[in-house]
């Protein structure tokens, strides 16, 4: 239910509000239950006119809850899957689908209908993963690049970054169960998507980093295959050939029509890194373009917590803690700290274990308490499946004092033997 700001008390559980993400300085719109006035006044005056509350987990009239008290939902039993947290940004006025080989797809569902959310995400990837499909075959057959069509999918995706960002989350958890040469690009674009909206990026450079996320890697297509699948270490001079698919895939985009020039940028800049280290020209600085750092970033993210040939896959976390190791180093410290940010210390979707030895899955972050999201208990101590119960962790072990509900560790993927603890496949 949607009230003006004006009607909001303390008591109420507010789960939206109608300011972007990048415009608020809290991780998640789903704030809980307002304690007390001050967090009303400061909506305020980061210029918030309209809430969206629950009044079935707060008070519709307010001062139900009290600060200081063990609220309701620190503990709560839940039956729904791992989905990420909740966001609603109203329709605005003029904003259009995209037309074309994804026309065909429903609009975009709102956050509020996980299950429609899930199967939307189902339908979009089959289509990026066609789309991808065509793109490796026409580039090998030597045939002209349809942009449009990509243009198409990628308008797809700022239409769910904008009025339901779950869709991408949902379309990322989806990559474990198809080939690695298609989901990365895909998977590219909407973690591309996701940061450009972080970084206030307008509809035209979201797009622009939508399609480099899907072209950056196209010079792969024409690098000995076998060298690209080689299960062991590359030799020196197998590197060196497998390092020129960035130049040979700008070469090869330059020669097709309508590609944006900063899209060709991307593909040849995105193995470059900030100190000189990178290739194919060892660039710095600022001689390499905010798109290109933009496509690497989600690159390194998205390359280490993907199974490939040669290396199983790390955790999102561990892959976050390899991205902030790189501040300033290879990546601009702003960006990587956004990306942070808008994934999480421990992102959406993570299998952590808990310091009574619980398993559990993070289900969403907690505005101001990065170490504290909230999570779903999956299993016991002995990895015995548990009726799921969402939990607050935060409440719990900065209110209410309960430490054995602090996060212990992130548990990797291969650690995750238990059926219970396969990650994946909303
Ligand atoms: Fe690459």
């Amino acid at each position: 239910m949607w009230i003006p700001l004006e009607e909001l008390k303390p008591g109420m559980f507010v789960s939206s509000f109608d300011l972007s993400w990048f415009r608020h300085p809290f991780v998640s719109s789903r704030l809980g239950v307002i304690r007390d006035q001050r967090l009303i006044d400061e909506l305020q005056r980061l210029g918030v006119r309209h809430v969206e509350i629950d009044p079935a987990r707060g008070s519709k009239g307010g001062a139900a809850c009290h600060a200081g008290q063990a609220t309701p939902d620190a503990f709560e039993h839940t039956t729904e899957g791992f989905g990420p947290p909740p966001r609603f940004d109203p329709p605005q006025a003029g904003r259009t689908e995209p037309a074309g080989a994804t026309a065909d797809l429903p609009p975009v569902p709102p956050p509020t209908d996980p299950a429609r959310t899930a199967r939307f995400a189902r339908k979009l990837f089959d289509q990026a993963m066609r789309s991808t499909r065509k793109l490796t075959r026409g580039v090998v057959g030597g045939e002209q690049l349809d942009v449009d069509e990509l243009k198409d999918l990628v308008g797809h995706l700022i239409s769910s970054v904008h009025t339901n960002e779950d869709v991408l989350h949902n379309l990322l958890l989806l990559k474990s169960f198809d080939d690695y040469t298609y989901t990365h690009s895909v998977n590219l674009a909407a973690l591309g998507v996701l940061l450009g909206e972080a970084m206030q990026l307008d509809r035209n450079a979201l797009e622009i980093v939508g399609l480099a996320g899907i072209l950056h890697d196209v010079g792969k297509c024409l690098v000995p295959k076998e060298l690209i699948a080689k299960p062991d270490k590359l030799t020196k001079e197998e590197f060196e050939v497998v390092k020129q698919h960035s130049r040979l895939g700008h070469e090869h985009l330059r020669a097709q029509k309508g590609v944006d020039p900063l899209v060709l940028r991307a593909t040849l800049e995105h193995h470059e890194r900030m100190d000189g280290s990178g290739y194919p020209h060892g660039l710095k600085g600022d001689a390499i373009h905010p798109h290109s750092y933009l496509v690497s970033i989600v690159d390194v993210f998205d390359a280490i917590t993907s199974d490939r040939v040669y290396h199983g896959r790390v955790s999102a976390h561990t892959a976050i803690r390899t991205l902030f190791k790189q501040r300033d180093k290879a990546f601009p410290k702003d960006m990587v700290d956004l990306f942070i940010k808008r994934m999480g210390v421990f992102p959406a979707n993570s299998v952590v274990q808990l310091r009574n030895g619980c398993y559990a899955v993070v289900s969403r972050q907690i505005e101001g308490s990065p170490l504290h999201p909230e999570v779903i208990v999956i299993c016991d101590e002995n990895r015995v499946s548990v009726p799921r119960r969402r939990v607050n962790t935060r409440r719990l072990c900065e209110e209410m004092g309960r430490k054995e509900f602090e996060i212990e560790r992130n548990v990797e993927p291969e650690e995750m033997t238990c059926p219970f603890l396969s990650q994946g496949g909303a």
